[in-house]
Formats: C-alpha cells, sequence, structure tokens
C-alpha cells in the first residue's frame, strides 16, 4: 500500500518518547482488559519476515494481528527471494505495495534500518543481534501488573549483556529505573550502549560480582548464554556460569521481586527449573504480554 506520510515504525525502544511507549502500553492493557474497537486493523495486512527462528514472536504476532481483525503472511529464510540475494531495499519496496505493516527479524540493525528507509508502511523490529524492542514492551506491561510502576523498579540483569539486555538498558535510560547489569568483562554491553548510558546519564550500573548486584532489587532478568548469532558456546558457558539465577541468587532480591526471562530457556544454565517454575517467576505472564504489548504496537504504528 502506498501513502506519502512518513510511516510509523517501531524500530528501538529509544527512538520514542516515554509518551509514545506509554501511549502503546496503554492501548496493549486496555485491550488485554477486552475494551476498545472491535477489530480495529480489520482489512490490513502484516508481513512477519524471519531470518532466524522463533516460536513467541511468530505466533504472538499472528494471533494479535487476527484478534484485531488484520490478515498476517509469515515469511521464513530461504523460501522468499531476500534469502537468495534480492535486496533488504527491493524486498521492502515490494511488500510495501502489497501488505500494511511489515515485522521483521534478522541479524544485522543494518539491515533493519535499510528496510525501514525503502518501505512505505510502517516496520517492526522483531529482533536483531543488538536489540529486541517488542520484547522489552511485554517486560514493562509484566513487571507493572505485578509490581506497579516500572519508574520506581531497581531490576537486575544477570548473565550475558546481550540483545535483549540492550534494549533493557534503553528502557532504563528512558523510564528512568535504575538497572544493574552483572556480567563478565568479556560480554559486556557495547561500547555504542555504554556510550548511550554516559550521555542520557541513565541509571544502568555494571558489576562483575552478581551477589552484588543482585542484593534488594524488584526483579532478576536472564537470558541464554548462548543466542541464536553466536557461535561460540563453550567459551560462554565456561564465563557465565557464575551468573545463574538459582534458589540461592533469588533469596538475595527482594522478598516479593519477580523473575524474568524472554525465552526460550536453557533450563540448569541460565535459570535453574527451581526458579523458573517457582512462585516469584513471571515468565509464562511475559510470554503472553508480547501479544498484548505487541496489539498496542501494531495498533500505534497503524494509527488505528
Ligand atoms: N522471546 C522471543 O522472542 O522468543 P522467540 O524467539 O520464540 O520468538
Ligand atoms: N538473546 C536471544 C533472545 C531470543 C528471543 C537470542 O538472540 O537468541
Amino acid at each position: 500500500m502506498t501513502n506519502n506520510k512518513t510511516p510509523r515504525h517501531f524500530l528501538d525502544i529509544h527512538d520514542h518518547s516515554v509518551a509514545e511507549l506509554r501511549e502503546m502500553l496503554g492501548r496493549a492493557a486496555f485491550m488485554k482488559r477486552g475494551q476498545g474497537a472491535e477489530r480495529p486493523l480489520l482489512g490490513k495486512t502484516l508481513a512477519l519476515i524471519f531470518e532466524k527462528p522463533s516460536t513467541r514472536t511468530r505466533v504472538s504476532f499472528e494471533v494479535g494481528m487476527r484478534q484485531l481483525g488484520g490478515e498476517v503472511i509469515c515469511l521464513t529464510g530461504k523460501e522468499i527471494q531476500l534469502g537468495h540475494g534480492e535486496t533488504i531495499g527491493d524486498t521492502a519496496r515490494v511488500l510495501s505495495r502489497y501488505v500494511d505493516i511489515i515485522m521483521l527479524r534478522t541479524d544485522h540493525e543494518a539491515k533493519l534500518q535499510e528496510m525501514a528507509e525503502a518501505a512505505t508502511v510502517p516496520v517492526i523490529n522483531g529482533l536483531t543481534d543488538s536489540s529486541h524492542p517488542v520484547q522489552i514492551m511485554a517486560d514493562i506491561l509484566t513487571y507493572e501488573e505485578r509490581k506497579g510502576p516500572i519508574e520506581e523498579a531497581v531490576v537486575c540483569w544477570t548473565g550475558d549483556a546481550n540483545n535483549v539486555c540492550e534494549s533493557w538498558v534503553h528502557a532504563a535510560g528512558l523510564f528512568g529505573f535504575e538497572m544493574r547489569i552483572a556480567c563478565p568483562p568479556e560480554l559486556t554491553p557495547s561500547q555504542q550502549t555504554l556510550d548511550w548510558i554516559k550521555e542520557k546519564g541513565a541509571r544502568v550500573s555494571i558489576h562483575r560480582d552478581v551477589e552484588t548486584a543482585v542484593a534488594g532489587v524488584d526483579a532478576i532478568i536472564t537470558d541464554t548464554w548462548v543466542s541464536m548469532h553466536n557461535k561460540d558456546a563453550h567459551r560462554r558457558h565456561n564465563l557465565l556460569k557464575p551468573y545463574q539465577v538459582n534458589d540461592r541468587i533469588m533469596g538475595l532480591a527482594k522478598k516479593d521481586a519477580i523473575f524474568m526471562h524472554c525465552l526460550p530457556a536453557h533450563r540448569e544454565e541460565e535459570v535453574t527449573s527451581s526458579v523458573i517454575d517457582g512462585p516469584q517467576s513471571a515468565v509464562w505472564d511475559e510470554a503472553e504480554n508480547r501479544m498484548h504489548a505487541q496489539k498496542g504496537i501494531l495498533t500505534w504504528c497503524l494509527n488505528r
């Protein structure tokens, strides 16, 4: 579909103002309560493009878009010409003539930017090697349902300072909450993110000792030790063993602290089953909230 307006993309948390993010979250919570217009995206089509595997992102976008009254086309890897040398830009130009909104899961952030520049419809980031903003919108929704305003939170990320962690950092900088990152020096946030933390005066601190970092926090967050784009699994396992979330580590946080994980989890690696299946775990709500948060994002992008 073509239009003359600049599309409302959702590419990264820190591309947006807090007011815009709050509007998306508000829409999400409203729709989760069963309020709002019936089928606001009737007649609209969402294209999902996956250059990496997915369970939650794929299913939550598909089901969410259908609940909004829209249609979905899911395109993966080598089944489209993008996987055989057609450029991202040309793919974006062509898809913009057929669909109303595009979600892309890819490797390099530059590819997402290229798609957004060439597309005449909104583009949503469904994860890159360095960010996962739709996940963090679901995480904020989940945190606030359980614990109240995110602005008042003290959270600890433990493990690999990966793509999900980087998007959490951007949320911390924007919403103003405190974030402690416990990670080995080899797997610390990127220089670009460290510079951003400094420039924005974000309340984000880097720790080597997980026990100090988790003391008294409201939420402990972790993720896999080996992301989809990582090739050095053995090295990462050795470096990250001290950063596992287990009952002892949960016991150092506030009594009512929650455990968060974007999933998929690798049980007994980054988190023990006792924690992920335990009473403080919020992970299944997080997974459900992917769908609600994305419904807020989809309707915001399409201004419906
Ligand atoms: N959390 C998340 O994005 O999961 P999938 O890789 O299954 O989409
Ligand atoms: N850090 C993980 C997140 C998966 C949703 C990865 O990139 O593989």
